[in-house]
């Protein structure tokens, strides 16, 4: 059994005790409302443990008075889950209003890099911010999604996805065809335990353990088990292959634009070292609209990088 590891971020042990200095610099950010915003612009490597968490603490008597009261919205944004609108964003299960409530999807992302937002847990497979990789399992295992639905273009009549995945993919392939690039249609979708068990024997029974590994993930390592992720194929007169997408016209144009629909080419050319897999320009992951724009601002390649964790090449 492969077992789920953490973020490399929260694995740091956060510091016992700061001197008077430090927590005068941290109080001095805070209040200055910038926190949020700093911490969003932090790497992996260097930020530093949540400010917040510092200025709850008892402050001394020279620098309680000279300074004003801290503003609260800027103190509880730099501690997302202390937030009563993270929480109830949470307990709503609405995204949007999450990413929102912790500070918009750079912050957003700076938290989980930093590992200061504990309350928001990558395994969840209910999340579009999930991370499966050949390091981190799928929570639980055997997760299944809810609110399947089924794409307008589809090869495959069984492909199914996340409603909201449905309505982005169906968008992404209306606005290709509408701009003359050609058409796009779903080879596969959502997929149980029990057929990535399948699929990943008959590769290894086909291809050898090495080659399947490649290309196929473990069951409970799959984003297709979550019915966030989509394979697409080019169509003209007939439909393509997945091995024809990234060459096609229709490959380009969504390498180019799959982010403003809220979706990532997930397995890029030359990142194999960090995912483990060969590219596949054919597998979009949908992480919604506002993580997908960060994702594309920040220029990033791999989940792995934009969320600060470890690289996953193999399992362990
Ligand atoms: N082909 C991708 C890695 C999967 O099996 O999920
Ligand atoms: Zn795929």
């Amino acid at each position: 059994m492969v077992t789920a590891r953490t973020p490399l971020a929260q694995h740091r042990a956060a510091p016992r005790h700061r001197s008077a200095l430090g927590m005068l610099m941290v109080l001095l950010v805070v209040v200055g409302g910038t926190a949020g915003a700093a911490i969003g612009h932090m790497t992996a490597a260097t930020a530093q443990a949540p400010a917040a968490q510092t200025v709850q603490e008892p402050a001394g008597p020279a620098t309680a008075t000279a300074l004003p009261a801290p503003d609260i919205d800027a103190v509880t944004a730099a501690a997302p889950c202390e937030n009563a609108k993270v929480a109830q964003a949470l307990e709503a299960g609405d995204p949007d209003a999450v990413i929102e409530a912790v500070g918009g999807a750079e912050a957003f992302r700076g938290h989980v890099a930093t590992g200061s937002a504990p309350c928001i847990v990558l395994s969840d497979g209910r999340w579009p911010w999930l991370v499966v990789n050949k390091h981190l399992t799928l929570d639980p295992i055997d997760y299944v999604p809810e609110n399947l639905t089924a794409p307008d273009r589809r090869v495959t009549t069984s492909s199914v996805l996340r409603a909201e995945v449905t309505d982005a993919v169906n968008r992404l392939i209306a606005d290709a065809a509408a701009e003359g690039v050609g058409d796009i249609a779903v080879t596969s979708g959502y997929r149980s335990y029990g057929l990535q068990e399948t699929l990943f024997s008959g590769y290894v029974n086909s291809s050898g353990l090495e080659a399947a590994e490649a290309t196929s993930a473990h069951a409970g390592h799959s984003e297709h088990q979550t019915g966030l992720a989509v394979d697409v194929v080019p169509c003209s007169s007939g439909c393509g292959t997945m091995d024809d997408f990234g060459a096609s016209a229709q490959g380009q144009w969504t390498a180019e634009n799959a982010w403003k629909y809220g979706l990532i080419v997930r397995y890029e050319e030359g990142r194999t070292d960090t995912t483990g897999y060969s590219p596949e320009p054919w597998h979009l992951r949908y992480i919604g609209t506002e993580l997908a724009a960060a994702y594309h601002e920040g220029e990033f390649h791999t989940l792995e990088d934009f969320f600060g964790l470890e690289a996953a090449p193999d399992y362990e």
